[in-house]
C-alpha cells in the first residue's frame, strides 16, 4: 500500500517545534510517520537540529531518521533513546554498511539505506536481504526545495524488477505532479518536503493522492 511521508529538515528548535505542530494539528497526519532529516555539515554542507531537540517535543507520528551523515554508527543508540521505528543511512557515508545494518536492527529498529543519484543500485545486493527499506534519492542530498532529476525514474524502474524483499522509498522533490510517474516505476513511499509543508498540509497531501488514484 502506498504510504505518503512528510519530510522535515530542520536548523533549530523553534522550526522543529512548528513543523510538529503543523502536522499534529492536520486532519491527515496526526499518526502515521514522519522522515526528520539529520545533516552534519560533513556528508553534506548543510546542518540540522540534533536529536536531543526530537527528543524534547513528543509526537504520536512514528519518526524515521534520514542520516546524511558521516559515522551514522554512532547516532544509533541516540535515536532508538528518541524513539525513533526506523533509521536510514547513506551507502556513501564512512561506516560499513553491513555493520550499521547490524546495530540498527539489534537496537530493534527498521533499517533503511539511502542512495545518492550517482550511486548504483548493484551496490546494494550483498544486504537486500537484511534491509527493510532502500531510499532512493530524486536529488542530491541536503537540502530541500531542489528540481526533480527525472534519471530517477530508470533506477525505480531497475529496483524493482530485481524484486528484492525491500519497501522502496523516493525522497527529494516528491510533488502532485511527478508522484504518479513514481508509483508506476515502483514507489512503495513517498516522502515530500516542500511541497507538503508550504502552505495547507491537507490540500497538499489530497492533491498528491488525487495524482495517483
Ligand atoms: C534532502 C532531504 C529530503 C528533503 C525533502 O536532503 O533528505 O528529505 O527534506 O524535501 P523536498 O521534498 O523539498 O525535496
Ligand atoms: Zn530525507
Amino acid at each position: 500500500m502506498t504510504q505518503i511521508i512528510p519530510a522535515i529538515l530542520d536548523k533549530t528548535p523553534e522550526e522543529f517545534k512548528k513543523h510538529v505542530e503543523q502536522l499534529q494539528n492536520s486532519h491527515t497526519f496526526q499518526e502515521g510517520w514522519i522522515h526528520i532529516d539529520f545533516a552534519d555539515n560533513k556528508f553534506v554542507p548543510n546542518e540540522t537540529i540534533g536529536v536531543d531537540v526530537i527528543e524534547k517535543y513528543p509526537t504520536t507520528l512514528q519518526k524515521e531518521a534520514h542520516l546524511m551523515v558521516n559515522n551514522p554508527l554512532k547516532w544509533i543508540e541516540d535515536l532508538k533513546k528518541a524513539g525513533f521505528k526506523r533509521v536510514v543511512f547513506h551507502f556513501e557515508s564512512e561506516d560499513n554498511p553491513g555493520e550499521v545494518i547490524k546495530s540498527i536492527k539489534e537496537s530493534g529498529m527498521e533499517a533503511g539505506i539511502a542512495i545518492n543519484p550517482d550511486t548504483k543500485i548493484d551496490q546494494l545486493e550483498p544486504f537486500k536481504d537484511k534491509l527493510d527499506q532502500i531510499l532512493i534519492m530524486g536529488i542530491v542530498p541536503g537540502f530541500q526545495g531542489q528540481p526533480f532529476i527525472p534519471e530517477t525514474i530508470q533506477k525505480i524502474k531497475a529496483l524493482k524488477s530485481k524484486n528484492w524483499p525491500v519497501v522502496i522509498s523516493i525522497d527529494g522533490a516528491v510533488r502532485d505532479t511527478n508522484a504518479k510517474s513514481l508509483i508506476e516505476a515502483g514507489i512503495d513511499q513517498l516522502v515530500s518536503g516542500s511541497y507538503l509543508l508550504i502552505g495547507d498540509i491537507d490540500e497538499n497531501i489530497e492533491r498528491i493522492w488525487e495524482a495517483i488514484s
